[in-house]
């Protein structure tokens, strides 16, 4: 570990995100403050983190004394009075603007002056986000990729009231646990899903016109341009769900329609197809 600003980290919301980044946070050697909503959401996070890493001796990354190392430097609480000592809090809640706004200024008044604020949003407006704190030099977006232990880029997101140290740590921490880093600007959808929503919905349009199969759209994207998964497979792995709140909150905030949610993409949703999760989406899990 070779930032010497950052220590602690705490972890707000500890579903799919939260719980994938704080193995590897603490896989890299930190300690990790986990915070959920109450104890049933706790647990369930506590399972996924515990579930992730012993998959990762099963593919061989880690020993089982790694493991140890890290569940031993994972702290949960229901209590966000133990983020006092965190250097960074990195929240990964659902995506609703007030409830994230809620936290910031809980956040604010819970952290010490100099710990850093940041937010796992996909789409959300962080300065927006920052606006209710009074440290807004000192908030940025840290946009993890799914599935965080797999995935190697960090975008890291610069508001235009991030201080330059902030940005500095902010790098120098997502080197530590072992991403790439970005830099991306505070625009609806950054980098990586300003690329990949039209990408998304575009083979979405393709399937609602019946121009082409899914499965067609997918294997031609997967040869043809090496990507791992074709685009429904991804949407499905993402989240239908999420992939039409990340449309509607861009196309709402650009009034572009190359962002706005093909019918179909709502239908699915409104039949709660949301893909992997609910294991039926473009395909079937079941
Ligand atoms: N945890 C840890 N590591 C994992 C993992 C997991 N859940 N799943 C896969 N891996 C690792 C494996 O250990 C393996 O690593 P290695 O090559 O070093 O041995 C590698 O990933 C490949 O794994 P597998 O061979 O077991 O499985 P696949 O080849 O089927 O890969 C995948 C699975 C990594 C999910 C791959 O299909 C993939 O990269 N898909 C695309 C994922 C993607 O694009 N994610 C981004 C979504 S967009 C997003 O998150 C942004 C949001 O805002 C919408």
């Amino acid at each position: 570990m070779d930032n010497l600003n950052i220590k602690k980290v705490g972890v707000v919301g500890c579903g799919l995100m939260g719980s994938g980044i704080a193995e590897v946070v603490a896989a890299a050697g930190y300690d990790v403050v986990v915070l959920e909503a109450d104890s049933e959401l706790l647990d369930k996070g506590n399972k996924l983190i515990d579930g992730s890493l012993a998959m990762s001796v099963r593919r061989g990354k880690m020993t089982e004394a790694d493991i140890t190392a890290s569940k031993g430097r994972i702290k949960y609480t229901l209590n966000m009075a133990d983020f006092r000592d965190c250097d960074l809090v990195i929240e990964a809640v659902t995506e609703n603007m007030e409830l994230k706004k809620k936290i910031f200024n809980e956040l604010d008044q819970a952290c010490k002056d100099g710990a850093i604020l940041a937010t796992n949003t996909s789409c959300l407006s962080i300065i927006d986000i920052a606006s209710v704190t009074g440290r807004m030099d000192r908030v940025l977006g840290l946009h993890f990729f799914n599935p965080v232990p797999a995935m190697k880029l960090l975008e890291i997101v610069r508001t235009i009231a991030t201080g330059e140290a902030t940005l500095e740590t902010a790098k120098a921490f997502g080197q530590s646990i072992g991403k790439t880093v970005v830099i991306a600007p505070d625009i609806p959808g950054f980098i990586v899903n300003r690329l990949l929503m039209p990408f998304f919905l575009e083979a979405i349009r393709l399937v609602e016109s019946g121009q082409a199969s899914k499965e067609d759209i997918d294997r031609a994207v997967m040869l043809g341009l090496n990507h791992p998964m074709g685009p429904l497979k991804l949407a499905d792995f993402v989240g239908l769900d999420t992939a039409c709140f990340i449309s509607e909150a861009m196309y709402k905030e650009m009034s572009d329609t190359r962002f706005a949610p093909p019918v179909l993409l709502k239908k699915m949703v409104a039949a709660r197809r949301y893909g992997r999760k609910t294991k039926r989406g473009f395909y079937d899990y079941g």
